[in-house]
């Protein structure tokens, strides 16, 4: 059986895939901040170095895959958080373990958003953001918070991945994507709280052809297809788990 590491796995979306893998028998690595195997605060550089530390440690082995979950969401931190977890923390951390995932030639899932299409694309932040100078980044993001760090995060690490998949692939990893749409989880469910916010999501969930939000088994599911030999020759793909809203919204955009 499969050696998987995980970050952000003791909430939501991540508790529900480690709870996949270990009923298919995988042995699971969690970082998180807390009541983890390795607790770390992915928002510092030190942090994520305590996790990539903690993994070698636990996987001499090589990793079968890594699934970088961890992150805060839009509508409420500020955007320096959002920034520094959502993006580097992912990024760090996928460099730093990247050689052990070569090692058992495995895969690697990033969490995307279906909302990362509503940031502009000429966001300075995501220019900034794929230069991969944080202090710069946290500049930006500080100066301009604009409410929309959550978004142009998740946009550039689409775009981090889809211009890192011919190295990774070379190096035997498969790295792939998933962006959900809103998914019942401790991020969003605050959101309902604040009418601004809640308006937000009814409108999501509107626009969503099958009308609900997920739930994170059924992201858990895809990211799981993505690991397997299931999706042996998907590569470089950012699969929407979103209920068809990108489909509606976009429908022209492929
Ligand atoms: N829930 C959604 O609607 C949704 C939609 C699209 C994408 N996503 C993405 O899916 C991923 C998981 O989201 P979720 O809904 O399961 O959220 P969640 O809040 O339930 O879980 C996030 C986890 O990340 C951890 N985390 C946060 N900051 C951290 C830090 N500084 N260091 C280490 N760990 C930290 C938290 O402790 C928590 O366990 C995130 O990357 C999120 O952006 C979620």
């Amino acid at each position: 059986m499969g050696t998987y590491a995980l970050t952000g796995a003791a909430s939501g979306i991540g508790a529900s895939l480690a709870a996949l893998l270990r009923e298919q028998g995988h042995e699971v690595i969690n970082v998180d901040l807390r009541d983890a195997d390795i607790n770390a605060d992915l928002a510092s550089a030190a942090g994520r170095q305590a996790a990539i530390a903690g993994v070698r440690e636990r996987a001499p082995g090589g990793l079968d895959g890594l699934i970088p979950l961890a992150g805060v969401g839009g509508g409420g931190p500020p955007g320096t958080l959002i920034t520094a977890v959502n993006y580097f923390g992912t990024v760090e951390v996928v460099a730093g373990l990247r050689e052990l995932v070569s090692r058992k030639q495995g895969a690697i899932v990033l969490l995307c958003s279906n909302s990362a299409p509503m940031s502009s694309p000429e966001d300075p932040l995501i220019t900034s953001l794929l230069e991969g100078d944080e202090v710069a980044a946290l500049k930006i993001a500080a100066e301009h918070d604009n409410g929309m760090h959550y978004m142009a995060g998740k946009r550039a690490l689409a775009y981090w991945m889809r211009r890192n998949t011919m190295a990774y692939a070379r190096d035997g990893i498969r790295m792939n994507a998933v962006a959900p749409g809103p998914v019942d989880t401790p991020m969003t469910r605050p959101l309902y709280d604040n009418p601004e916010m809640a308006e937000v999501m009814r409108h999501l969930i509107d626009n969503t052809p099958l009308g609900r939000a997920g739930q994170p088994r059924e992201i858990a599911r895809a990211i799981n297809f993505l690991l397997g030999p299931e999706s042996s020759y998907v590569c470089g793909s950012v699969l929407y788990v979103d209920g068809g809203y990108d489909a509606h919204v976009r429908s022209d955009h492929i």
